[in-house]
């Protein structure tokens, strides 16, 4: 595992790394035990990962929000948000993020780095899907953290197998004993059996020709919705196609209201996710939505498309 993650410059030592049945896990027991640092609050992107907002207000830890765009985010009003609330820690994932598909750049990263010391808040850095990573230059936050503030997730089941529920969290030492008693009491040890078949699936080298092969299919999708977009001249819309990925988001104009085309869309049996289901009770007010590739062929990704495209086409011409 030590080695394996080196692969992504994730450079630690074998006693850090936790095994976890899925991230999912991983962010569960973070959310729910105490930091050294003594503060109570999460901080999240907004939008972000639906699950990991609904565990930690399910857990009733409180959530707090900064708004993150095409653009990356406001890092001045992260530094206020660092200075002025208790934050545990800032769950952020920094690329292929969930659900907008944007990746922050290298310097944006240093930056979040070095506020994370300055203010004494950790990162939880989910690099759930950095198999589908082309980019070499791409680092993680873990990367440059100097200061033992960064916890680095990578999901297994998302690469390997989605009902293979595993995945990994390197923990610096201050945090481990902590992270160990709550894994105990979770569910004693992640399935051996599941470690096991990764552990062959790792060393016989099949993980790394499976990556090559996903990062080209993940490629060969993108560059599919890259194409069709390009021709889709609608007014007033917004979206960035990424390189690769799973997600990309698609803000709508002012005049046309995401929850009637979801609606006009769920009649021709197509459901889309919008944004309310992305963020938290404050940031209600985004005009967007999701579209997911993850399960679909090149064809259907189009045929799919064009439908919803049709209708917004439709819709705007009211
Ligand atoms: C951003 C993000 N993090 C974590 C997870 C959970 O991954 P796992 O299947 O390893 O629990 C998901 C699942 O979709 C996800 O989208």
């Amino acid at each position: 595992m030590q080695d394996h993650f080196s692969e992504y410059q994730v450079f630690t030592t074998e006693e850090k790394i936790f095994i976890t049945s899925g991230s999912q896990q991983a962010l569960s027991i973070l959310s729910n035990m105490p930091f050294p640092n003594g503060k109570k609050n999460i901080l999240v992107e907004q939008p972000t990962y639906r699950l990991m907002q609904d565990m930690t207000i399910l857990n009733g830890n409180k959530l707090i929000g900064i708004k993150r765009n095409f653009h990356g985010i406001d890092l001045k009003e992260l530094e206020k948000i660092f200075k002025q609330e208790s934050i545990k820690f800032f769950y952020t994932i920094p690329r292929f993020h969930n659900p907008l598909g944007t990746s922050y750049s290298e310097k944006e990263k240093m930056k979040i780095v070095g506020l994370a010391q300055k203010y004494d808040v950790y990162i939880v850095e989910d690099d759930y899907f950095i198999d589908i990573e082309t980019n070499r230059k791409a680092l993680p936050l873990y990367y440059y953290d100097t200061s033992k503030k960064v916890i680095y997730i990578k999901s297994f089941s998302k690469t390997f197998m989605p009902g293979i529920r595993i995945g990994a969290v390197v923990l610096h030492d201050h945090l481990k004993d902590e992270f160990f008693e709550h894994k105990r009491c979770h569910d004693q040890s992640t399935s051996v059996l599941a470690q096991g078949a990764l552990e062959i699936f790792i060393n016989s080298g099949m993980y790394k020709n499976h990556v090559r092969k996903i990062q080209r299919e993940y490629g060969k999708k993108m560059t599919c919705l890259r194409e069709f977009l390009k021709n889709q001249s609608i007014e007033g819309i917004e979206y960035f196609v990424p390189p690769t990925g799973f997600f990309i988001w698609v803000k709508l104009p002012p005049e046309l209201n995401v929850n009637t085309l979801a609606r006009r869309l769920k009649e021709k049996n197509i459901l889309i996710l919008t944004a309310k289901e992305f963020l938290t009770v404050d940031h209600q007010d985004e005009n967007s939505f999701r579209i997911a590739i993850s399960h679909l062929l090149v064809d259907q990704i189009r045929c799919g498309l064009k439908t919803v495209f049709e209708e917004i086409r439709a819709y705007a011409s009211q």
